[in-house]
């Protein structure tokens, strides 16, 4: 008789651990499985210490009888899950009832077969073989691609916080190397107007130090730019005076509330809240057409939350998806730098972005990012633009 993995099929080498107390009957199962076409390499055992010692080596197959005595069929698909070896296992007994049956699916049995079907044993343990290549092959790419998700995240995480070290210290070398210098240059001007010799003369010295003070009034707007130094004064009152300046520059209608008037933050925390709400704030002038928005801060049982709601056209998912779009993908990353995380929610009456931070999960600094303690530069205590505690 031919058995039904096909002789066509090139012949492969199966190497089958095999739990049966009778010698004639594993020849007889190791008879069909050739049949088959397969090369079989098979070690009998009949008591749970040699099963347990056979586990250490590679297999393809476990075949098993259910009685065996002082052993079972069910004990070694047990011990067989314990071990955490992802293996097929087909269970071959006399006479099976739908019970064990039942159990040794359940239990992750790959199949069962009766002694008296045993014709099926080649196909069974070729499917079988077949859907634990197919499952271990889809948890090693789930698995692979967690990890590239979880380092895709970290590399994120990281591009933030340097981009905020890189403000930084622009932010420090604008106010003490040009800022100096132009202070230094204003001064040499007046003394250079006091003693021009001509009106002309005069008159270019006056005109040189009206493009000084137009560089010096810039100075500190690109430093806020770079890193606000409002912070210093609060996240409360940093939100506020941002929702003002909003108002004043889109004149959309931009109410802040905070539940309280000042809040005591980890470092880095603060930094995190207001770059969210700054994007937040530009999405609603740049897609929302909204005429109002509002801010909320509040901290409620060790959580900040902040919430900016508008009442403009709605985004959907499409919207999140676009492949040039990273503003709020960076604040999911920004987010969690900090233990966080970015809840959106969106209809018809407009757009809603939560920002949620348990404080008690800003952890060690080396989490805080940019405004943690150790990037704050001792040599410059009061020079604004140094990230102090923000
Ligand atoms: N408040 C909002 N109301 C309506 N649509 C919005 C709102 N916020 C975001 N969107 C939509 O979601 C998309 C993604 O926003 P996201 O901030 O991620 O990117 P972006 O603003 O397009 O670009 P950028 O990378 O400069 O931030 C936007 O292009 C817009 O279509
Ligand atoms: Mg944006």
């Amino acid at each position: 008789m031919k058995g039904d993995i096909g002789a066509d099929t090139p012949v492969r080498s199966l190497r089958v651990l095999h739990i049966e107390d009778s010698e004639l009957d594993h020849e007889l199962a190791m008879a069909h499985l050739r049949r088959g076409g397969a090369q079989v390499e098979a070690v009998r055992v009949d008591t749970e210490a040699q099963f347990r010692e056979a586990l250490g080596q590679p297999w393809d197959l476990i075949l098993s009888d259910y009685n065996v005595p002082g052993f079972s069929g069910l004990k070694a698909l047990e011990m067989l899950r314990d071990s955490g070896l992802k293996l097929p296992f087909i269970l071959v007994s006399g006479e099976i009832g739908e019970d064990v049956a039942v159990a040794a699916m359940r239990n992750g049995a790959a199949d069962y077969l009766l002694k008296a079907n045993l014709a099926r044993l080649g196909p069974a343990a070729e499917h079988a073989i077949d859907a634990f290549r197919t499952l271990r092959a889809r948890e090693r790419a789930d698995r692979e691609l967690a990890a590239s998700r979880q380092r895709l995240s970290e590399l994120a995480q990281h591009l933030q916080t340097s981009v905020e070290m890189e403000r930084a210290a622009i932010a420090r070398e604008i106010h003490d190397d040009v800022g100096g210098s132009l202070s230094a240059l204003k001064f040499d001007l007046a003394w250079l107007g006091r003693h021009a010799p001509t009106p002309e003369i005069k008159a270019r010295v006056d005109s040189a130090t009206e493009m000084v003070n137009h560089a010096l009034e810039a100075s500190p707007r690109i430093m806020h730019n770079l890193r606000p130094a409002i912070l210093e004064q609060g996240l409360v009152a940093a939100l506020q005076w941002l929702a003002n300046r909003f108002e004043r520059r889109t004149g959309v209608v931009c109410s802040f509330r905070s539940s309280h008037d000042h809040l005591q933050l980890p470092p880095g925390v603060p930094l995190v809240a207001y770059r969210t709400a700054q994007e937040a704030l530009t999405n609603v002038s740049k897609h929302a057409q909204a005429t109002r928005v509002s801010i909320d801060l509040s901290l409620v049982q060790g959580v900040l939350s902040l919430e900016v709601s508008d009442n403009g056209r709605g985004l959907s998912g499409a919207d999140l998806a676009k492949a040039r779009s990273f503003g709020i993908r960076g604040l999911h990353e920004r987010a969690s730098t900090v233990g966080g995380w970015v809840d959106l929610s969106s209809g018809t009456g407009g757009t809603t972005l939560i920002l949620s931070i348990p404080l008690d999960a800003v952890a060690s600094p080396s989490t805080l990012g940019p405004g943690g303690p150790t990037a704050g530069d001792e040599g410059h205590e009061h020079d604004p633009s140094t990230w102090g505690e923000l």
